[in-house]
């Protein structure tokens, strides 16, 4: 089977990376036949004003894909702005894609109000205005998607700093229109996302892509247009079909979904100093506010993370005496901290090696270009043909 899956390069990767997508990926190249690619035109969907990290972070997802263990002579590693074939075909595919597929795709919506709510946060904190995560994301989501009136009893206990007006915080975030942002990210690229992302796939004759869970609409756009491709012209291209990790989502160090965007993650390059301290720093079960007071393993973030770091006879070990109260939170971290730096050292390892060798890494991303170019412009021509587009 053919599996086809790319990542934008936006930093290092995090653990909520490893094991949403990561793990996935792995267990893949064993049995099929994988092409990973850097997605580095799909990056410059929303970030095209600074781009003086692109081609680093590049290289930087790369080492941390090798470093987990993607092994280049297993799978095909490639970066997509090299094979100018994925734009060909995104380009033909456009004429074929009804605007309102690409107006309803709800993660469009969701990275559209995500960068509206940063957009409004940093705008709030330029004024010295902090307001509570949760809170302001409500409210933003209220004003954005229901052109509701900001609740401002809602709002006023949001605001980390009482001596702020909130009636001057409610006039600014419902002042605040997308239009605002309009300028960064209400352009044509962003809104072609999932066509190009269709062609990233259609053109391998992908049968499966794994990705994390926020990416199921865009394969979905993906199967529509390769059954519309084939129905108006040739039978090209398959319908791929989407893999989901099956591991349980692994939260960030406060208890909430990963994502940088919360500052909660733990990145698979994380010193070991860091990564103490971000364990030490975990919230527990909020009820057990001192040691002689049992615990909930269930509600508590650290114990899930012991599920993944942990041997079984050892997270048994801890259920039970921190449901009698026999271990502490401290001790309980300092356990996992030393699992969790067992199962990254030699990641780092990897990854301090890889930092060293950039012709190594050329030499992957060449013959990786190599391969996948074979395949798209073979099925370009095909493209071509069925579609009458010869010259
Ligand atoms: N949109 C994906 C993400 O943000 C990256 C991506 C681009 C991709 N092209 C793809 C994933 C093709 C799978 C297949 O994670
Ligand atoms: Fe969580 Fe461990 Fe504390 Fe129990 S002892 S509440 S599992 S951190």
């Amino acid at each position: 089977m053919r599996i086809v899956s790319g990542m934008r390069p936006t930093g290092k990767l995090h653990l909520g990376h490893y094991f949403g997508v990561i793990k996935n990926w792995l267990n893949l190249q064993d049995k099929e036949e994988c092409f990973f690619f850097v997605a580095d035109w799909h990056a410059l969907t929303n970030k095209y004003k600074d781009t003086s990290d692109l081609k680093e972070n590049t290289y930087q997802l790369v080492i941390d894909w090798i470093s987990c263990g993607i092994d280049p002579s297993k799978s095909t590693i490639f970066v997509q702005s090299a094979i100018k074939e994925h734009a060909e075909l995104s380009l033909l595919l456009g004429m074929l894609t009804p605007k309102s597929w690409l107006e309803l795709n709800p993660s469009y919506k969701d990275l559209k109000f995500n960068l509206f709510f940063q957009y409004v946060r940093d705008f709030l904190l330029g004024k010295s205005i902090k307001v509570e995560e949760d809170t302001l994301r409500q409210i933003v989501h209220d004003s954005f998607y229901h052109k509701r009136e900001v609740d401002f009893e809602y709002l006023e206990k949001g605001l980390v700093d009482l001596s702020i007006d909130a009636n001057l915080v409610k006039e600014i975030v419902f002042n605040l229109k997308e239009g605002d942002i309009g300028k960064d990210i209400d352009t044509f690229g962003f809104f072609g996302y999932p066509v190009l992302m269709a062609a990233d796939i259609l053109i391998y004759k992908a049968e499966a892509v794994p990705v994390g869970e926020d990416q199921l609409p865009h394969i979905e756009i993906s199967r529509e247009l390769a059954r519309r491709f084939n129905h108006l012209y040739k039978p090209v291209f398959v319908e791929p079909k989407a893999l989901l990790t099956e591991s349980p989502k692994l939260l960030g160090i406060d208890g909430r979904k990963m994502s940088k965007s919360y500052g909660n993650t733990i990145a698979l390059s994380e010193t070991e100093e860091e990564l103490n301290k971000k364990v030490l720093s975990m919230k527990t079960d909020t009820q057990r506010i001192k040691k002689s007071i049992p615990g909930r393993p269930e509600v508590c973030n650290v114990y899930t993370y012991h599920n993944y770091f942990t041997d079984s006879q050892t997270v048994k070990d801890i259920y039970q005496k921190c449901t009698t109260a026999e271990i502490g939170c401290i001790e309980c971290k300092k356990i996992l901290a030393e699992n969790l730096n067992r199962f990254l050292n030699p990641i780092r390892e990897k990854r301090k090696e890889l930092e060293k060798d950039r012709q190594f890494l050329d030499k992957v991303i060449l013959e990786g270009n190599e391969k996948a170019r074979e395949v798209a412009s073979k099925t370009m021509k095909e493209v071509r043909e069925s579609m009458g587009v010869m010259f």
